[in-house]
This record gives structure tokens, sequence and C-alpha cells, in this order.
């Protein structure tokens, strides 16, 4: 699975329509719903417009929604609205959402279950630190946060497609990645983790991905790594010229 996470980028309609037609050509072999685009909301009519005009195979997702239903919460958008619009996914607990709009793990609880109630599905970013420096892997953190991202949620899930993205936040545009071993064995443990808290069979069906600074050069390594089903792709998923190894991945 490939999900492209555009953050607030591009800054213009004439440079959305561009990365469109780029996107068209790299993911010409693709007919399966496993390619996710999260743009910024502004877009995303443009894009459902764009994607069914020129037959591009990719879902759509939202890349942050409200805890609440709907009323007085001024900038944000609510799991049904997006849900509404016939977007499939929602981004929740984006290390940006932490640092920038106060998102903590208790509120990412929140958000899952307003994801999940509008019958979309979830992508939990899991990761997330104020000290952006520390290179360590805090398991009980890790831990910590899958438990309040999935608890409130446990009576809710049924089919969803749910997929837990680690994304270590000195990973997050840097350029640095951990090794591939380090990312398994996180992995390894997410999915313990997860079997814990939801059960064995629930979890079976959880897609775990990768994501901070995977690129077109870096892409085929992980990729081999087994316990992964996909990654986060932020800055290398604007670069026209990145698109089409990082589309070899859903081929
Ligand atoms: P990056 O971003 O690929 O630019 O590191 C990943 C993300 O923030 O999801």
């Amino acid at each position: 699975m490939l999900a492209l996470n555009w953050k607030m980028n591009p800054t213009s309609v004439s440079e959305v329509e561009k990365l469109m037609q780029a996107m068209k050509v790299a993911l010409a072999q693709i007919r399966t719903g496993d390619v996710v685009v999260f743009p910024p909301a502004m877009y995303i009519d443009l894009i459902i417009r764009i994607k069914e005009s020129e037959q591009i195979y990719l879902e759509l997702g939202v890349q942050d929604v409200a805890v609440a239903e709907k009323g007085a919460y001024t900038s944000q958008i609510s799991a049904n609205m997006a849900a509404g619009l016939g977007l499939q996914y929602a981004l929740v607990g984006h290390s940006e959402t932490h640092q920038y709009l106060g998102v903590t793990d208790a509120s990412v609880g929140q958000k899952v279950a307003q994801v999940l109630q509008a019958g979309m599905n979830p992508m939990i970013c899991i990761g997330y630190q104020e000290d952006k420096s520390s290179q360590e892997i805090d398991y009980d953190m890790l831990k910590t946060q899958l438990q309040e991202a999935l608890e409130p949620s446990k009576e809710l899930i049924t089919n969803q497609d749910i997929c837990i993205a680690y994304e270590p936040v000195w990973a997050i545009g840097t350029g640095v990645t951990p090794t591939p071993e380090m990312i398994e064995t996180v992995i390894i443990y997410l999915k313990r983790t997860v079997q814990g808290i939801l059960g064995a069979k629930t979890a079976e069906n959880i897609r775990f991905l990768y994501g901070g600074s995977v690129n077109s050069g870096n892409i085929e390594e992980f990729n081999a790594l087994p316990e992964l089903d996909g990654f986060l792709i932020g800055g290398a998923s604007l670069k026209p010229e990145e698109l089409p190894k990082l589309a070899q991945v859903v081929v």
C-alpha cells in the first residue's frame, strides 16, 4: 500500500493539476485501491473531478478529522463530512498535528472513533515524541500510543481497513531513516501489541506501514521487509520524477 501525504502542498491549482498528471502516468498500471492520497482538503473536489475524468485509480483521504461530529470547532473537518464526499481514509495522529495543532494521544483515540463511526478507514500514525532528536526506540511510548488510539474503538471495528503507520518523528522530512532491521523490529512489536489490544483475529487484518524519508532510493530495500504492508510518504510524493519508482511497490 502506498499512502501519499501531500501535507500543505502544492500551493496552487495549476500545480495540483500537474501533479495529478504525473500521478496518472505513474499509476497507469494500477487497478486496485492500494494508493491513497491525502491532499489539502481545499483541493479535494478538484482532485475528485480529475481522478474521475482521467480514470486514475486512487483513493482519497483527509489529513485529520475533528474529535466531534459537528459544532463549534472552527477550522476543523468532521469524519462525516469527509465520508459524505466519498473519501475512504483519514489520517489520524500525524506528528505535525501533534506539534502544531495540539493533538494528544487521547484525542487520537477520539478521532479514530469518529472515523470508524463515519464508516471510513483510519490511518493511525504512531511514533510522535516531543524530543525530535532522540532516535532511541521507546517501546512504552509506542504501546501507550496504540492503546490510546485503539482502546476507545474496540467495539466499533468491523471490517474497516485499519492502517497503522510507524513514523519515528526524527525520520520525518529529515532524509534520515531507521535501518530496515529497526523498522522490522518495531513493526513486530506493534503487531504483537495490537494483538493484545484487539485480539488476534481483528489484528490480523490491520496493515502496518512505515513513514519517514521514504523515497525512490530506499523504498525497494524497505519493501523487502516481510512484516511491512506499505509506506506513508510525504516529500517524495510531491516530486513527479519520484512517483514511478514509488508506484512499483503496488504494481
Ligand atoms: P516524509 O514525510 O516522507 O517527507 O518524511 C512522511 C510523513 O510525514 O508522513
